[in-house]
């Protein structure tokens, strides 16, 4: 028998890793379940002076649960420090000072938004970090697809992952449009049957269905007096990991779907080789375009406010 030859570590830096979010995604990203079985990980975990103790408690039970993956952890405040050969950054929290924003410039990788506003955080990234590829930097809204997912399921009464081709459009906001124009449903008995055609209940769809996925995140906060950690960070995972299947994420829109240009808008993606691309040729029917406009508008009215703070 031959050892196999171990898979050169990928730094991962978690920004706001004391938080709710980082407790629950830190573990998930040293099991593998970010980047999978058989990649070694470093975790890099920055957080403010305020959470240092904190930090280096979660550095502490990182330690002690011995995973296999995980090769070493750096627990940091200096954002520079922690921006350090970092191959994947996941910023749950706030935005590294100035001074490290030059770091996160040059580290030219991906980068996912996971801290509200997400959308607009991920836009200012872009504005800040130029050397980054734009279609390296988005934002989350997997939670939103995973939430529309599973309220499918749950009224067709079939399994999370029996529900193909939802679509996450806009901004992670009660605005968003969880769309199942083009969903299907697969079952040992049926072969992708649209959504549409099961659930024979417009008002569901049109109302109920729209405002729990969009209320979702409120609904969370409201029953656990803190807003969505695990859900977040497992969506976090999924962002990350490419599937194979067809996936919702805030990118910088091209101008598909007549979005306007350049904001970071939730669209349908698919990943391959690490890229994503918009999946394009979707017929748009007027109740969704009214939906999508709507999202648009609120992400054009945040980029308005967030650049007069700015410039
Ligand atoms: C969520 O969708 O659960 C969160 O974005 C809600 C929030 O405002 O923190």
């Amino acid at each position: 028998s031959s050892a196999k030859m171990e898979k050169e570590p990928i730094r991962v830096l978690v920004t706001g890793a004391a938080g709710q979010i980082g407790y629950a995604l830190v573990p998930l990203i040293a099991r593998g379940q970010m980047l999978g079985p058989d990649q070694p990980v470093i975790l890099h975990l920055l957080d403010i002076e305020l959470a240092y103790e904190a930090l280096n408690g979660v550095k502490m039970e990182l330690i002690d649960a011995a995973f296999p993956l995980l090769k070493d952890v750096l627990a940091t405040t200096d954002a520079m420090e922690a921006c350090e050969g970092v191959n994947i950054a996941i910023m749950l929290a706030g935005f590294p000072r100035k001074e490290g924003m030059e770091r996160i410039d040059v580290m030219s990788k991906n980068v996912l938004v996971v801290a509200n506003p997400a959308n607009t955080n991920a836009l200012i990234l872009k504005e800040f970090a130029p050397s980054i590829p734009e279609k390296n930097i988005t934002c989350l809204t997997m939670l939103d697809h995973n939430r529309a997912l599973s309220q499918i399921a749950e009224k067709l009464d079939v399994h999370v992952t029996d529900v193909k081709n939802v679509i996450i459009w806009g901004n992670h906001s009660s605005t968003l449009f969880p769309d199942i124009s083009h969903a299907t449903v697969s079952t040992s008995t049926d072969a992708d049957k649209p959504v549409r055609e099961l659930v024979a209940d417009d008002h569901w769809f049109n109302k109920e269905f729209i405002t729990t996925v969009q209320q979702r995140g409120a609904a969370i906060i409201k029953a656990r007096k803190l807003s969505s950690a695990m859900s977040a960070a497992s969506a976090a995972c999924d962002h990350i990991r490419n599937w194979g299947t067809w996936v919702s994420m805030g990118v910088y829109s091209d101008g598909s779907y007549g979005v306007q240009r350049g904001l970071i808008y939730s669209f349908p993606v698919t990943c391959e080789n690490g890229e994503w691309s918009i999946v394009q040729g979707l017929k748009i029917d007027e109740f969704s375009r009214t939906k999508m406009d709507a999202t648009e508008k609120e992400l054009i009215e945040e980029k308005e406010l967030a650049y007069s703070c700015l410039y």
